[in-house]
């Protein structure tokens, strides 16, 4: 059997919207064409992977009878065994959308976008989904002049203060995941970094019913880390769904493989993923690259899972290794965790340290060896 092998265990899913994306991009038409949902479950469940998720209009792609379209989409689920664990709302593609659904500037079409969204909700908590995704890409401007950036806020907290009072009287058990990104569609989208998002989340009514989503890419748009971001997340309980991508450093979204742009920062996340208590699934939310045919989409989408099994492998590795407990050590990492004072000191208590400036001043942290050995199991020479 092969060790990197994915199976059901492993709560790999993907978005319809990532294998059936046929490459049409602001300067060419698609490329690939059009992928029925149903044939992306059975595709998918034979690579191994657990679960699928969807926009509302992904079911629609190409089935126009939305009745239809649900009841062969279960069917397919039934037979594959295949779970529904996330679904989110297209709120960007309709020109309708194009100042935003529930922050456009127009009241009627913020009244549509809460109809568009509620409906799904429905259809979410039918099959079974446990986190619902809000990606803004449209909730944005292009101009200072031309949103209320203030006002913006109000909306979007009014929107989402309903929907979240529907899941509670509909008695749905949803969670909602808000997931950030700084630009694209839109020149400044709002909430444009995971932590925009945690300090938006902390001013909604039931903000316990909401997490953030964040993906690899976007974050790594705006020049942050996403590992930092991620295990800020963990650390206020609001990891609740992630989207795992690659994307090579500050520049337009580029949706890659995971692990195909900074291999070294997939490496700690999946580390931290592992250790440091995320129990999620695993989501792709990636696009196959454009020059690639119909055969290729399979392929990409299977390298995404193996990447992240052999990354899973490397982070067990690194992890047990005694040179790297070593170094973990002689870098003072594991002394973080012990607090700054002991229980029952005060402030005042610090006066008696006999502290010894000069020599503290002095001590090396030794990180670059340890950065090392990281980068060393990671290409594969300490196994
Ligand atoms: C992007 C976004 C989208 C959203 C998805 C959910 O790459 O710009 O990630 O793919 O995640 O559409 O609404
Ligand atoms: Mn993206
Ligand atoms: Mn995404």
């Amino acid at each position: 059997m092969d060790a990197f092998g994915p199976t059901r265990e492993d709560r790999f899913t993907f978005g319809l919207w990532t294998v059936g994306w046929t490459a049409a991009d602001p300067f060419g038409v698609a490329t690939r064409a059009p992928l029925d949902p149903v044939e992306s479950v059975y595709r998918l469940a034979e690579l191994g992977a657990y679960g699928v998720t969807f926009h509302d209009d992904d079911l629609l792609a190409t089935e126009a009878d939305r009745d239809k379209a649900i009841a062969r989409f279960k069917g397919a689920l039934s037979a594959t065994g295949l779970t529904v664990p996330m679904a989110t709302t297209n709120l960007f593609t309709d020109p309708v959308f194009k100042d935003g659904g529930l922050t456009s500037n127009d009241r009627d079409i913020r009244r549509h976008a809460l109809r568009k969204v509620r409906r799904n909700l429905d259809l979410a908590a039918e099959l079974g989904a446990s986190t619902y995704v809000v990606w803004g890409g449209r909730e944005g401007a292009e101009s200072d002049a031309a949103k209320d950036v203030r006002a913006a806020l109000d909306r979007y907290r009014e929107g989402l203060d309903l929907l979240a009072q529907y899941v509670l009287d509909s008695g749905y058990q949803l969670r909602f995941a808000l997931e950030p990104k700084p630009n694209e569609p839109r020149g400044d989208i709002l909430l444009p970094t995971i932590g925009h998002a945690l300090a938006f989340i902390g001013e909604l009514e039931h903000h316990e019913l909401f997490g953030v989503n964040p993906e690899v890419g976007h974050e790594q748009m705006a020049g942050l880390n996403f590992v930092h971001g991620i295990a800020q997340a963990l650390w206020q309980g609001k990891l609740f769904h992630l989207d795992l991508n690659g994307q090579h450093g500050p520049k337009y979204d580029q949706d890659l493989i995971f692990g195909h742009g900074d291999l070294t920062s997939a490496f700690f996340l999946v580390d931290l993923l592992e250790h440091g208590g995320y129990d999620g699934p695993r989501h792709f939310d990636y696009k196959p690259l454009r020059t690639e045919d119909a055969d290729d989409v399979w392929v990409s989408a299977a390298a995404n899972m193996r990447t992240y099994l052999i990354l899973k492998e490397k982070a067990k590795a690194f992890r047990a290794d005694p040179s790297v407990q070593e170094a973990l050590a002689e870098s003072r990492v594991p002394e973080l965790a012990t607090p700054t004072l002991s229980p029952g000191e005060t402030l005042d208590d610090l006066e008696k340290d006999e502290f010894d400036l000069g020599g503290a001043a002095k001590r090396g942290f030794h990180f670059t060896r340890l950065n090392q050995l990281a980068l060393e199991h990671l290409l594969g020479v300490r196994d």
